[in-house]
């Protein structure tokens, strides 16, 4: 399956631009009227400067830190204070440094015994939250879901060739080979869960992600071009990463 329609991209002019953006969004979200938000974080450079902007004013004090429940697209199969762990780099860069309620944090285990053991017990952690076994399209799972890219075009924790890629009945799989550095088991959401979703965010930084972001516009079918949203999906990209002279939001 490759792209029907190339994907939205949304071109800012650097960095810094593209976690205004991104925290702006968030907080577009954030106050719609509902009694509790979830977001879906991921790892890697790119969200590197949204979470230290999540934890500075403005936008600090406008999240409703008390009803947002923070969860992870994907893990590296190692305990948080590694420091190849996502969930610890989020906690480092903002959720340490935030009012946050421990009851809102949502780690993918990673003290489990294994990787699948890690992924049965955060599918059935997302089906509690939930609340229903089977994902309905008009209440979406998650308001947010924040993605990245690889160079080898894997997203989340789903690699190009790997079977994860493919998985339909599962929310969560544990990955036992990464196709790309750290190479240690990964945990990650299948394509049917992260769908599930208001906002799909990607975050593409850097000249070194233009060839990769060429690829995906041209429909190669990779895994992050595979990625699907039951509401708005956006990549938000800066102007190093554009493959090409775009117009600058
Ligand atoms: C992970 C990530 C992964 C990441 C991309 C991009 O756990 O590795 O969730 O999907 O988003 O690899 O990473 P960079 O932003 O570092 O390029």
């Amino acid at each position: 399956m490759t792209h029907k329609t190339p994907p939205n991209l949304t071109v800012v002019p650097d960095a810094t631009a593209l976690a205004q953006a991104a925290a702006k969004r968030l907080l577009a979200r954030f106050a719609e009227p509902r009694e509790r938000f979830a977001v879906a974080l991921t790892g890697g450079s790119s969200p590197e400067g949204l979470y230290r902007l999540l934890a500075t004013d403005p936008y600090r004090s406008q999240i409703p830190w008390g009803r947002v429940h923070w969860f992870w697209g994907d893990d590296r199969f190692v305990l948080q204070h590694d420091p190849r762990s996502n969930a610890g780099a989020a906690r480092r860069l903002f959720l340490d440094r935030v009012p946050v309620l421990a009851a809102n944090l949502h780690p993918i285990p990673t003290d489990a015994p294994n990787e699948d053991e890690a992924a049965r017990r955060y599918e059935a952690e997302l089906r509690a939250f939930y609340g229903a076994d089977r994902l309905d399209p008009a209440r979406p799972l998650f308001d947010v879901v924040l993605m990245g890219v690889g160079n080898d075009g894997h997203t989340a924790s789903l690699f190009p060739g790997k079977p994860q890629v493919d998985e339909t009945k599962h929310w969560v799989v544990g990955v036992p080979q990464a196709g790309m550095e750290p190479f240690v088991p990964r945990v990650s959401l299948t394509f049917p869960a992260l769908a599930s979703t208001r906002d799909m965010l990607f975050l593409v930084t850097g000249r070194g992600k233009r060839d990769i972001l060429s690829r995906i516009l041209a429909g190669a079918d990779l895994p992050a071009a595979r990625a699907h949203s039951d509401g708005d999906l956006v990549w938000l990209v800066d102007r190093d990463a554009a493959p090409e002279r775009r117009d600058v939001a």
